[in-house]
């Protein structure tokens, strides 16, 4: 006998994608970071292809919504690119032509009956920022990201309900600072890491704050939690594992949604000597500015274990604490080295229910990067991504679980809409409902596509 996995009818059905990985940096006043990146060393990218054309959303967005629309999603997310939108960084004068797209891209989505989400920033830094001031080291960056944000709500807060301040701020420091994987490629810069992390939360913060004196929408951020589970009971497995749960998820979670940082992280950086720059006002503005919902990137969890293996470093640095084990039998992704595991969406679920005040929340990313998708392609031109159909029913299934017991989830978003660029990947892993064609720019809709259209016109599916 089959069983329904219900959702409720409002629920939202989409997907998440940004400017800087679809967008092209066709017209764009400035680069970002990754523009710079990609010009200045194309051969770190995946067969040299960079964000110059990407998905071409700046000139296909019209088609594009109109056919996620088709696929059955009633919302979407993309960022606005401050690199795009404002001309003059120190006055937060915008660029017309930038105006332009964004005010005709969320006129499109409001004519196909679309709930856009639009994000200020996903990991794209304006070069220029970067090399005159250090980035996100420099509170005077704050308050310039805060300036590009009040351009933003002013020319589009009476059209957009819903907004965030960042996507995945914690892969920021990690990436970018401590494991050397994301521009600007540093590797164990603690100190400089944990600034970046109390510098994003007030920018995220004072970003509230100016939102909700100018705007009457709601305005949240996207956190990428990543549960963490100890290899053992141990006690010293568990405080292990308690510290990486502190840095990495709780360093963003607690201050966005309690204004408050985790006291454990705030007692290992003085220990350290390594705490932050911080000021009583600051962290009164934290205090008082706290998101309205939250969004939550899941993709995989954390295995960890004491620090067994000494660390080669001379510099502070989280890693010191504990390593990541490779738990046996776990269920990977072979083309990302993700692991696979479902349960902890309705881990989250619990803890946001539990320990953040059942805050409104949606999954805002949540996906399966595949390569060699052709392989997959059917008679009709079709891509049969069967194992991406199983892999969303397996979290959506544990989360309809949560949302029965109480949680407060309004939404599912999956990564991503159409096949999009990225930093790690460029176009080797596709994730999207939509099939792109690079050489022509064609989309066509894969069966995940045509499976969601068939969820959300029947509000749940069968098992
Ligand atoms: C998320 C990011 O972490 O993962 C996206 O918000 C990214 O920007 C996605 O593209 C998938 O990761 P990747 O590295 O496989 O593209």
């Amino acid at each position: 006998m089959s069983r329904k996995i219900s959702f409720p009818e409002n629920f939202w059905w989409g997907a998440a994608m940004s400017g800087p990985q679809m967008e092209g940096t066709f017209e764009k006043a400035h680069e970002n970071v990754m523009d710079y990146w990609y010009r200045t060393s194309k051969e770190e990218f995946f067969n040299e292809i960079g964000p110059n054309t990407a998905t071409d959303f700046y000139h296909h967005y019209k088609e594009d919504i109109k056919m996620m629309k088709s696929i059955g999603m009633n919302s979407f997310r993309t960022s606005i690119q401050w690199s795009r939108l404002i001309k003059d960084f120190e006055t937060g004068e915008a660029d017309e032509k930038a105006v332009e797209f964004y005010r005709d891209m969320i006129e499109e989505c409001k004519k196909n009956d679309i709930i856009l989400v639009l994000n200020l920033h996903h990991f794209d830094m304006p070069i220029e920022l970067f090399q005159k001031y250090g980035g996100w080291v420099s509170k005077h960056v704050v308050d310039l990201f805060v300036k590009f944000a009040e351009t933003a709500f002013r020319l589009f807060g009476d059209q957009v309900k819903y907004w965030t301040t960042f996507n995945e701020p914690m892969v920021i420091p990690e990436a970018g600072y401590l494991c050397g994987f994301h521009y600007p490629k540093y590797v164990n810069k603690g100190k400089e890491a944990m600034q970046v992390i109390y510098n994003l939360n007030l920018a995220s913060a004072k970003t509230i704050e100016i939102f909700h004196k100018i705007c009457k929408g709601k305005i949240g951020s996207i956190l990428n939690l990543t549960p963490t589970y100890p290899r053992s009971n141990s006690k010293e497995d568990l405080e292990a594992s308690r510290i990486v749960d502190a840095f990495y998820n709780r360093s963003f979670l607690d201050p966005a949604v309690n204004g408050v940082f985790p006291e454990e992280v705030i007692q290992i950086l003085k220990e350290n000597d390594v705490l932050w720059e911080q000021t009583e006002e600051e962290l009164q503005i934290i205090k008082e500015n706290t998101v309205d919902f939250l969004g939550v990137n899941y993709y995989h969890p954390k295995r960890v274990m004491i620090r067994e293996t000494p660390l080669d470093c001379d510099v502070w640095t989280p890693e010191q604490y504990y390593e990541e084990y490779d738990m046996p039998g776990k269920r990977v992704n072979p083309y990302r080295g993700w692991e696979i595991y479902p349960k902890a969406i309705y881990d989250i679920a619990k803890n946001v229910q539990e320990n953040y005040g059942n805050i409104p929340w949606f999954i805002s990313e949540n996906g399966m990067g595949v390569e060699g998708e052709e392989q997959y392609i059917n008679a009709e031109g079709k891509i049969e991504d069967d194992y991406r159909i199983e892999f969303y029913e397996e979290h959506l299934e544990l989360l309809a679980k949560a949302m029965e017991e109480g949680s407060n989830c309004f939404g599912y978003h999956a990564w991503t809409g159409i096949d999009c660029w990225s930093w790690n990947n460029a176009y080797k892993n596709r994730y999207g409902f939509i099939a792109l064609d690079l050489e022509t720019q064609k989309r066509t809709v894969k069966k995940s596509g045509e499976w969601l259209k068939k969820i959300t016109d029947q509000h749940g599916f069968f098992v």
